[in-house]
C-alpha cells in the first residue's frame, strides 16, 4: 500500500485520530481533545474545545521561534509599477497595527468587515488583522459590478468597509470609490465606517462616513491576537450559486488552519523557507486559502503580484517573478498558461529567464485540458499538477499529493481523492456508478477540517443547495468517474454555474442582467467553450412582440446591462438574437441540451421537448457562432 492509500485510507476509518495528529501543526491556546462533533449533524464542528488564533499562528509563532527576519509577504505590481516585501516581523506590527485601527473603529469579535481592495499589501494585512481580533471579513473582488458589491454589503451587515481609491487593469483605472458609493446607495445597510486606503494612481474624494487610512493606521495601538474557538467563523466568502443571489460561503477556523497547514506538506510540498506563489486574486478563495493563509501558517513566503500574466510588459511577466524571487511553486489557472502559450508558442520568452528555482506547478479553477498541461509541461519541465476544488471545500479534494506520494499523472484527471475526501461517483438516482461511467460527484458526509460550515444566515439554503439531494452527501455541482485506478475526472458542472478564465459565475445572474432590458421577453446564457478563457457565457434573447430594435444596438445594449449588472468580470460579449428558446412540454428550457450542443457534443433531444424545430434551428446558431 502506498503513502497515499494509506493516509487516505486512515483518513476515512479512524478521521479522529487522523485529523488531531494533522492539530499538532498549529500553535493552540486550548488544544483541542476531540476532532470531530457529529452532534449536530450535518453542522458538523471540528475541534470543539479547541481555541487558537490563526493570524497568531500565521506570523507571530514564526518571529517568536526566531524566524521574524525571513520574507513573510513580497508583492510586486507590474500595474504601478512598484515592489515591496515585508519581514514576518513587519507584517506582524503592521497586522497588528491594522487589528488595533479596526479596534478603534469599534470592530470586535464576530463583526463582519467589508474588504473591497485590489491586490494590494494591505488587503491581506486586513485580512489578518481581522483573524487577530476575531473579527470575520468578506472580500469582495474587485471586477464585480455595484449591484453585486452591494448584494455582499447587504447580506454580510458589515460594521466596517475597508477599501482602496482604485484597482489598476492594463487598459484602465478601476475607481473603487464610484462603485462603493453606488453599492452603498442601493444596500439596506450602512457599515459604521469606511476605511478608505488611498493609492497614488488615482485618489479618492473622502466625503462624509470615510476615514483616511494613512491618518487611522499608523497611530493606532497594536492589538494583540485574540483566541477564538475553533468552530468561531473566520470570514465568509461569497460565491455563485445557480441563482442570482450569491452564496456566503462561511469557514471556521480551526479546520480550516489544520487543513491548510496539512495541504502545504502533503499536496503542494512546501514548507518553511520556500517561496509560493499563487496567482490568482484575493477576492477568490484560491486567494484566501494560498495566498493568506497557508504559506504563511507554514512559514513560507508568499508572493502577492498585481497583474496579468501576459502584456505587462511582456509574455515574460511570470518568468520574471520566478527568477526574481526564486519561486519554488506556482499556483494558478489554466487559463493564465493558456494566455502565456498564445503569446509566446515556443517559450522563447520563457527561455530568456532563470526558472531553475521552480519545482512544480499547481493548476485549478476549471477544467485541464491535455493540450495546456503538455505545454507547460514540455516548456517549464517540471511537473504540471491539475487538481480540483470548490470555494466550499476551501482546500484540494482532489489532487496528485506532491508531498504525500507523487502519482503518475494522467492528462484530464485530477489524480486521486485527497485524504479527507470521501470521494464517490453516482447516478441521478444516488445509485453507485462502477469505474469509467460518469455521473454526479458527490462526497461523503462529513466533510473534512476545512470545508464550509454552512452559508451565512442561510442553515436552510445551505442544507438545500448541498446535502438534500443526495442524502447523506455533499453534492458537488460537478460531474465525472472514477477509472480502474481509483483517477478522478472531473468533466464540468451540471447546474448554471460557469467557469471563465477561472472565475465562477451564475448563468441566472447574467440572465437577470438580460430580462432587465425592455425589449427581452425571455432569454437563456450558457457557458461555451473559448480558447483562452476555457468557457465564456453565451446569450440567446428572445424579443418581446412588436419590438423591433436595431440588432447591432440592442447586443450592445445587452452588453452593456451585463457589464452594468454583474460586472466587467462576466466577459459578457457574445449575445444571439433568436426567435425561440427550445424547451420542455412543462416550459423548462433545455439549458443543458444547448450547452452539449455548444461544446460539439451529440445531443440526445430530450423526448419531452415542446418543438424540436426550435432547437434544430438553434444548432445552426451554436455551431457557428462567432
Ligand atoms: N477589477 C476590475 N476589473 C477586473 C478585475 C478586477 N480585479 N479583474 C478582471 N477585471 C476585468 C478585466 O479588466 C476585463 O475587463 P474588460 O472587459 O474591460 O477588458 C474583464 O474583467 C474580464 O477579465 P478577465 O476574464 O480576467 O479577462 P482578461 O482578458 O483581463 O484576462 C486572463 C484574461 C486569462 C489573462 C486572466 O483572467 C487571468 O490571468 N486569469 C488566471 C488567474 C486567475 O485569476 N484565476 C482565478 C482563480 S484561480
Ligand atoms: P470555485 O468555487 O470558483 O473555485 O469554482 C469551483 C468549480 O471550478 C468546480 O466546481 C469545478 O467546476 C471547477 N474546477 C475547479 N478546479 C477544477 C479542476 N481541476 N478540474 C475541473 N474543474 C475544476
Amino acid at each position: 500500500m502506498g503513502e497515499h492509500a494509506r493516509s487516505y485510507e486512515g483518513s476515512l476509518r479512524d478521521p479522529d485520530s487522523f485529523w488531531l495528529r494533522a492539530a499538532e501543526l498549529i500553535d493552540w491556546d486550548a488544544r483541542p481533545a476531540q476532532a470531530l462533533d457529529d452532534a449536530e449533524a450535518p453542522f458538523y464542528k471540528w475541534f470543539p474545545d479547541g481555541r487558537l488564533n490563526i493570524c497568531a499562528n500565521a506570523l507571530d509563532r514564526h518571529v517568536d521561534q526566531g524566524f521574524g527576519d525571513r520574507t513573510a509577504l513580497i508583492w510586486d505590481s507590474a500595474m504601478v509599477p512598484a515592489k515591496r516585501s515585508f519581514t514576518y516581523r513587519e507584517l506582524r506590527d503592521e497586522v497588528a497595527r491594522v487589528a488595533g485601527a479596526l479596534r478603534g473603529l469599534g470592530v470586535g469579535k464576530g463583526d463582519r468587515v467589508v474588504v473591497y481592495m485590489p491586490m494590494i499589501p494591505e488587503a491581506l494585512t486586513t485580512m489578518l488583522a481581522c483573524a487577530r481580533i476575531g473579527a470575520v471579513h468578506s472580500v469582495v473582488f474587485g471586477g464585480f459590478a455595484p449591484k453585486e458589491l452591494a448584494a455582499r454589503i447587504e447580506d454580510a451587515r458589515p460594521k466596517v468597509v475597508v477599501a482602496a481609491s482604485c484597482g489598476i487593469e492594463p487598459a484602465r483605472v478601476v475607481a473603487y470609490q464610484p462603485i462603493l458609493d453606488e453599492a452603498l446607495g442601493m444596500s439596506g445597510h450602512r457599515p459604521d465606517h469606511t476605511l478608505m486606503l488611498q493609492r497614488d494612481t488615482l485618489r479618492a474624494e473622502l466625503g462624509p462616513g470615510y476615514l483616511d487610512w494613512s491618518e487611522v493606521v499608523p497611530t493606532a495601538v497594536p492589538a494583540e491576537p485574540v483566541p477564538v474557538s475553533a468552530t468561531d467563523p473566520l470570514y465568509i466568502l461569497y460565491t455563485s450559486g445557480t441563482t442570482g443571489k450569491p452564496k456566503g460561503v462561511l469557514r471556521d477556523t480551526g479546520g480550516y488552519a489544520v487543513a491548510l497547514a496539512w495541504s502545504m506538506d502533503a499536496i503542494y510540498d512546501v514548507h518553511a523557507g520556500d517561496v509560493f506563489w499563487t496567482v490568482s486574486d484575493v477576492g477568490w478563495v484560491v486567494g484566501h486559502s494560498y495566498i493568506v493563509y497557508a504559506p504563511l501558517l507554514v512559514g513560507a513566503t508568499t508572493v502577492m503580484y498585481e497583474g496579468k500574466p501576459v502584456g505587462t510588459p511582456d509574455a515574460g511577466a511570470f518568468w520574471r517573478i520566478v527568477q526574481e524571487y526564486g519561486v519554488k511553486t506556482i499556483f494558478t489557472a489554466p487559463t493564465a498558461i493558456r494566455a502565456i502559450k498564445k503569446v509566446d508558442p515556443d517559450a522563447t520568452e520563457l527561455a530568456a529567464y532563470d526558472t531553475t528555482s521552480l519545482v512544480s506547478l499547481f493548476l485549478a479553477g476549471e477544467r485541464l485540458d491535455p493540450e495546456t498541461l503538455q505545454w507547460a509541461s514540455e516548456a517549464l519541465g517540471v511537473p504540471v499538477t491539475d487538481h480540483w476544488w470548490q470555494t466550499e471545500t476551501g482546500w484540494p479534494i482532489a489532487a496528485n499529493p506532491r508531498g504525500l506520494e507523487p502519482m503518475p499523472v494522467k492528462p484530464g484527471s485530477a489524480t486521486v481523492p485527497v485524504p479527507g475526501w470521501d470521494v464517490r461517483v453516482v447516478d441521478g438516482g444516488g445509485r453507485p456508478l462502477p469505474a469509467g461511467q460518469e455521473g454526479e460527484i458527490v462526497i461523503r458526509l462529513p466533510l473534512p477540517p476545512g470545508a464550509l460550515k454552512t452559508l451565512w444566515g442561510d442553515d436552510k439554503r445551505f442544507v438545500e443547495s448541498y446535502l438534500t439531494r443526495y442524502p447523506g452527501y455533499y453534492h458537488t455541482g460537478d460531474s465525472g468517474f472514477i477509472d480502474d485506478d481509483g483517477y478522478l475526472f472531473v468533466m464540468g458542472r451540471t447546474d448554471d454555474v460557469i467557469n471563465v478564465a477561472g472565475h465562477r459565475l451564475s448563468t441566472g445572474a447574467i440572465e437577470a442582467a438580460l430580462a432587465t432590458h425592455p425589449a427581452v421577453a425571455e432569454c437563456a446564457v450558457i457557458g461555451v467553450p473559448d480558447a483562452l478563457k476555457g468557457h465564456v457565457p453565451y446569450g440567446l434573447v428572445v424579443l418581446k412582440a412588436g419590438a423591433t430594435p436595431d440588432h447591432d444596438d440592442l447586443r450592445a445594449e445587452l452588453v452593456a446591462a451585463v457589464r452594468r449588472d454583474v460586472g466587467p468580470v462576466a466577459a459578457f460579449r457574445d449575445v444571439a438574437i433568436v426567435p425561440a428558446l427550445p424547451k420542455t412540454r412543462s416550459g423548462k428550457i433545455l439549458r443543458r441540451t444547448m450547452r452539449g450542443i455548444a461544446e460539439g457534443r451529440d445531443e440526445a433531444v430530450p423526448a419531452t421537448i415542446e418543438d424540436a424545430s426550435v432547437l434544430d434551428s438553434l444548432t445552426v446558431v451554436l455551431k457557428d457562432r462567432p
